[in-house]
């Protein structure tokens, strides 16, 4: 779970594509934990992944910046 909202940021959405019929829905995993594996797209899973790796390290570095540029007042 990424934003701990439930269907507020969409970094969870999970594509599910039905392996009889083909019709392709989305889901947001956070609010649908338990997915049938047969449709669940692994590989747009792994690509989400990737994405959100690129932000989590881009905020890192921000906070990294931020803290050593104003040196917060610790309590
Ligand atoms: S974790 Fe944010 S919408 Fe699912």
């Amino acid at each position: 779970m990424q934003c701990m909202m439930k269907a507020i940021c969409a970094q969870c959405l999970q594509r599910h594509v039905d392996p009889v019929t083909g019709d392709e829905t989305f889901v947001f995993s956070c609010v649908n934990q338990d997915q049938p594996m047969d449709q669940v797209d692994f590989a747009n899973l792994n690509s989400r992944l990737k994405a959100n790796s690129v932000m989590e390290k881009i905020t890192s570095l921000w906070l990294d910046y931020l803290i050593e540029r104003w040196q917060p007042a610790r309590v």
